[in-house]
């Protein structure tokens, strides 16, 4: 962290996602930090990163990161389980501020609200296949049985605008009906697209099973890492409007971006230059270490 704590206050935080998933971490940390600035960037034309090989995802993730910095942030959000899974060490060793994933802040959730110790997962193809859900929450809580299963087709169905209906409850079931739901009373939302499924998957695993997302966890633990640091952002008079970057075409993402968001217009700037500034030595990094 190389940010002094004085002139970081007024700095943005940044975050991004593959695509519109990370609006859900956006809306929570909106919530409770509301004189923060954020600046948040959706990768859209190289969606989704789960399908995508660990070292792909590292370098999306640095170059999504590397484009952040340059608005000077002074807190990285990583509101993607994917690359929280595979890239996190990484942009902990490329990033000069905080970055803060979206894994351990999830798990602390579902240890402590689960009754049974009964967890399951479900992400994209390749946070399932990181393990890096299995590996916090036998860190903190190895008493838990956990069981996960990826659910590719949930991303695609929310970047269509598609969060109900007959054709979502049946790829719902599809993944869903592989949980033994007598052995499991936690379910995490493993990928930030996921709670925009939220009622629809509530309707499907019934009332004994606690839906945990990462959005609501990571905000407050944010919130309590820039209170602690002296970082939070002063009380604003005028809410600063968050700034939006996306890599392909605008139109859609506004369109979906000010539906979830509550918002009449959501200001989008196309860009194609993440890789700019990313240095020959990050980029050409194969090596990543799993969390
Ligand atoms: N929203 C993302 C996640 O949390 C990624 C979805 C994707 O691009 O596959 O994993």
């Amino acid at each position: 962290m190389g940010i002094d704590s004085t002139s970081a206050a007024h700095r943005p935080i940044g975050l991004f996602d593959s695509g519109l998933g990370g609006l859900t971490v956006l809306r929570e940390l909106e919530r409770l930090m509301p004189d923060e600035r954020f600046v948040y960037l959706g990768d859209t034309a190289r969606l989704p990163y789960g399908t995508k090989g660990a070292a792909t995802i590292t370098r999306y993730a640095l170059e999504c990161a590397s484009f952040l910095l340059r608005h000077d942030i002074k807190a990285l959000v990583v509101a993607c389980n994917t690359a929280s899974s595979i890239a996190l060490s990484a942009l902990r060793e490329a990033m000069p501020c905080d970055v803060i994933g979206t894994i351990d802040p999830a798990v602390a959730r579902a240890v402590a609200v689960t009754a049974r110790g009964g967890i399951g997962v479900i992400g994209t193809d390749a946070t399932i296949a990181s393990g890096a859900y299995e590996r916090a929450i036998a860190a903190i809580a190895p008493r838990c049985t956990v069981v996960s299963h990826a659910c590719p087709l949930f991303v695609p169905v929310v970047e269509q605008g598609m969060f109900d209906g007959e054709i979502v409850d049946k790829i719902i079931e599809l993944y869903l009906s592989k949980f033994d739901f007598t052995q499991i009373d936690t379910l995490i939302l493993g990928c930030t697209h996921y709670p925009l499924l939220k009622s629809a998957i509530a309707r499907y695993v019934g009332t004994s099973v606690t839906l945990v997302d990462s959005a609501y966890p990571i905000a407050h633990e944010l919130g309590r890492i820039l209170e602690e640091s002296g970082r939070l952002a002063q009380r604003r008079v005028v809410r600063a409007p968050a700034s939006f970057f996306v890599t392909d075409e605008v139109s859609r993402f506004n369109r979906l971006a000010a539906l979830l968001l509550g918002k009449e217009s959501v200001t989008a700037v196309r860009t194609e230059e993440l890789a700019d500034d990313i240095t020959a030595e990050q980029s050409s990094s194969p090596d990543v270490t799993i969390q």
